[in-house]
């Protein structure tokens, strides 16, 4: 595992999209997992002006992302597939045909979980996976449990999740309840895994998860298991980190 200190909210953000640069350049017909929330909001400006500057070309790039709110179709303004087209793919050349995400309106999440799996493996696997972490060690939408999830699976979200996420919501009755996500085997599986985090309400997941016992309790934590691992971090979401003299 690396990890980069970064200075402050900006500073990670850049680090993180010069990581995913390369791997574009590296690589141009790259799988790129992909994460939603306030966390990589800056790092998907950076390549967006990276982009727009001519410095990236994403057209033969494929996006699989994360995960989905269950019951928010793609032109609801907080479901994730928006998110992804306000922030990334309606200001770069990916051919949206090549950007998967789980289908929020399918209520049957047996058929819908099967059926991403599938999109996952068709595409050849992750190439490089982006990783935001909850203040609870969630990573994708895997809450903390009794044990880890391997795939694609439909989750009741923790009401520690739902409070967090209703910040982007009119009311908190308005978070959705579920959500479809990969599972740890799905992202466990990605060649190599970026995790970017920022603000002291990480502070505690980040320790626990790269210093802390591999515990599904704070899912995050299996991350010490992957061979290809890179954390950009804010001093913030390192604090409690370099307090213990660990960085
Ligand atoms: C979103 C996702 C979540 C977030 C996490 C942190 O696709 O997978 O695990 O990465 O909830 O969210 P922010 O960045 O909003 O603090």
């Amino acid at each position: 595992m690396v990890i980069y200190n970064a200075k402050d909210y900006n500073d990670m953000s850049r680090k993180a999209a010069n990581i995913i640069s390369a791997q574009v350049i590296i690589k141009p017909d790259s799988v790129l997992g992909l994460a939603t929330g306030s966390t990589p909001e800056g790092t998907y400006k950076q390549l967006v002006e990276w982009y727009k500057k001519g410095d990236l070309d994403f057209a033969k790039v494929k996006a699989v992302n994360l995960d989905e709110y269950k019951g928010l179709s793609k032109d609801n303004d907080q479901s994730y597939a928006y998110f992804m087209r306000k922030h990334l793919f309606d200001h770069v050349n990916i051919d949206i045909n090549n950007t998967f995400i789980p289908n929020g309106l399918e209520e049957d999440s047996k058929k819908e979980c099967a059926r991403y799996n599938q999109v996952i493996k068709s595409l050849g696997g992750i190439d490089l996976q982006l990783l935001g972490i909850g203040g609870n060690g969630h990573i994708g939408f895997n809450e903390p449990g009794e044990a880890f999830e391997k795939e694609t699976h439909c989750v009741k979200l923790t009401d520690d999740t739902i409070k967090a996420n209703s910040r982007f919501f009119a009311s908190l009755d308005l978070v959705p309840k579920f959500a479809y996500s990969m599972g740890i085997k799905n992202i466990m599986q990605a060649k190599s895994i970026l995790l970017v985090a920022s603000g002291k309400s990480k502070a505690d997941a980040l320790y626990k998860a790269i210093y802390g016992e591999i515990v599904p309790s704070v899912p995050a934590s299996i991350l010490q298991l992957h061979n290809n691992v890179t954390i950009v971090a804010d001093d913030d979401a390192l604090s409690i980190i370099k307090e213990k003299g660990l960085l």
